[in-house]
């Protein structure tokens, strides 16, 4: 079975406050939680070594990430953080091609590429987000959208990369906006998604970990990580909540038992 994996994307929110609420709250839970759930957080940069710190010091399998990276090596690119400062901090992960990014800062296919070359270079494990629009599922045109925003990396990258990759299925219309896909939508796109991968490669399909984005809560959380192609959850409002997001890590891990027995 492919362990669950809940991540929280903080966005453009939170203080150093807020850090040590969550790590608190965070080491306040059982070993059997962390034992069956993968649990990340990916933070403003600013907050990272922070954060970094406070969790080397509890000594919580907890997966620090950040939430952009550039595509560029060191140099010229004011504003920028490189894959290789990110690693050198500690940091474990990054998110890669988010809706904001693609939609609020122009960032494109050959962008995202460049990005998640740099991420795999530098060893950084990769939440790679992918979604249709609206407008795209209004159209028929959303399994068309994903496999357009699949298909020329994987076969730039190369489809051994994808063992330090999930993919982050996220419709652009789901998120933050309290209207979740259903479960029918998100089943059957996430299978289609394992398909996609499985005619490049059946096996890293099988361990490909994918999982859902678009206003989850505590209370649609559940029925999301019960179907069989839905590997978790990358969740942005109720992250914000230390015990709502961890309430939603044992509500995966309860899932899964169900799911295993
Ligand atoms: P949301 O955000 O849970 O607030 O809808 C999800 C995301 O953007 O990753």
């Amino acid at each position: 079975m492919r362990k669950l994996f809940i991540a929280g994307n903080w966005k453009q929110n939170g203080r150093l406050a807020l850090v040590e609420g969550a790590l608190q709250t965070l080491s306040q839970q059982p070993e059997a939680m962390w034992q069956d759930c993968e649990v990340s957080l990916f933070l403003p940069y600013p907050l990272l070594d922070f954060a970094i710190d406070k969790k080397q010091m509890s000594g919580l399998p907890l997966v620090i990430g950040a939430q952009n990276v550039s595509a560029y090596a060191d140099g010229a690119y004011t504003g920028e953080v490189s894959a290789d400062l990110l690693a050198e901090l500690g940091t474990k992960a990054v998110l890669v091609g988010h809706s904001e990014r693609r939609a609020l800062f122009d960032e494109s296919e050959p962008l995202i590429l460049e990005k998640m070359k740099r991420a795999h270079a530098a060893g950084l494990n990769v939440v790679w987000c992918i979604g249709e629009t609206q407008l795209d599922r209004e159209g028929g045109q959303h399994f068309e959208r994903i496999r357009t925003q699949l298909v020329d990396t994987i076969r730039a990258l190369g489809i051994a990369a994808l063992s330090k990759i999930v993919i982050a299925y996220e419709p652009v219309w789901a998120i933050g906006t309290g209207l979740a896909a259903s479960t029918h939508q998100i089943q059957e796109m996430h299978q289609y998604i394992r398909d996609l991968i499985s005619d490049f490669d059946k096996n890293i399909a099988e361990q490909l970990r994918i999982i859902y984005g678009g206003s989850l809560n505590r209370d649609n959380i559940g029925q999301v990580l019960m179907m069989p192609d839905v590997d978790g959850a990358l969740v942005g409002g109720a992250s914000l909540d230390p015990s709502h997001f961890v309430s939603l890590c044992h509500i995966g891990t309860e899932v899964n038992k169900k799911l295993e027995s």
